[in-house]
C-alpha cells in the first residue's frame, strides 16, 4: 500500500476580485485517479483546483485556487508521500498584478496583461523525488510522443501519460503511457473511471 498525493482540475489566476485566467480541465481524470487509487487500497491526499466533483469516499481532500497554493499545499503533502500522480491543468502563467478592486472599463480602450511564469508542480516535487514514483500527464496537440518524452526526461518523471485536448472535459478519452524505460502502453477509448483503473494498474502494479 502506497501514500499517493494526486492533484486535479485547472487552477484560477486572479486578475482582480472577480475576474481570473483559468482553462478547460474539469478535474474528472484526476479524481478517477483518486478513486481507482483508493480501490486499488492505496491512501490518497487530493489537492484540487476548483472543480465541481465531490471528493471520492475515504480521500483527504485540500482546495487549492492558484498554482501558487497548489505548489504549497503539495510541498506540505509530499514529505509523507511515496508517490505523485500529478494529473491537475497548472496554469502555467499568472497576472503579474492582482488588482485589489474591481478593474474598470475604459470605454472604447484595449488592456494589456502582463503575465509572469508559475511554478511548475510536478517537476518542483520530483527534483527530490528520492526512490519514489512521479507520474505526470502530458496534453498535447501535436507531435504528441515527441513532447511527452520530452516533459519525462526535464521533469524527472517515471512515466507520462499522454493525452490530447479532446480529453478536457470529456467523459470517455484515450491515452497513451510511456514510461522513463522505454515501455509504451495504450489505453482506451473508454471512460475515465476505467481509463484509471487501467493506469493505477500499470504504474502501481
Ligand atoms: N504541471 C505542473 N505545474 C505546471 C505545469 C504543469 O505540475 N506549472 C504538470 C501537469 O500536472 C502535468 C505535467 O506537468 O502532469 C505536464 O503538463 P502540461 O501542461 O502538458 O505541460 P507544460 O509543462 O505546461 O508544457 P506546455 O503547456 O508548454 O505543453
Amino acid at each position: 500500500m502506497a501514500r499517493v498525493l494526486v492533484t486535479a482540475g485547472p487552477t484560477r489566476e486572479s486578475l482582480d476580485p472577480v475576474r481570473y485566467l483559468s482553462n478547460r480541465s474539469s478535474g474528472r481524470m484526476g479524481f478517477a485517479i483518486a478513486r481507482a487509487l483508493v480501490r486499488a487500497g492505496h491512501e490518497v491526499v487530493l489537492v484540487a483546483g476548483p472543480v465541481a466533483l465531490r471528493t471520492p469516499p475515504e480521500v483527504e481532500r485540500m482546495d487549492v485556487e492558484s498554482a501558487e497554493e497548489m505548489l504549497q499545499a503539495c510541498r506540505w503533502a509530499w514529505p509523507e508521500c511515496d508517490v505523485l500522480y500529478a494529473v491537475a491543468a497548472v496554469a502555467d502563467y499568472r497576472p503579474a498584478e492582482r488588482a485589489d478592486h474591481k478593474l474598470k472599463r475604459k470605454a472604447g480602450e484595449g488592456r494589456t496583461i502582463e503575465l509572469v511564469p508559475n511554478p511548475d508542480v510536478v517537476a518542483t516535487l520530483a527534483a527530490d523525488k528520492e526512490d519514489r514514483l512521479v507520474i505526470g500527464f502530458a496534453l498535447e496537440s501535436e507531435n504528441g510522443e515527441e513532447e511527452a518524452q520530452r516533459k519525462m526526461k526535464a521533469k524527472h518523471l517515471d512515466f507520462v501519460v499522454l493525452n490530447g485536448p479532446e480529453a478536457q472535459g470529456a467523459k470517455r478519452t484515450s491515452l497513451t503511457l510511456l514510461g522513463a524505460d522505454g515501455t509504451r502502453a495504450n489505453f482506451g477509448p473508454a471512460d475515465k473511471n476505467r481509463l484509471a483503473r487501467r493506469l493505477v494498474e500499470a504504474t502501481l502494479g
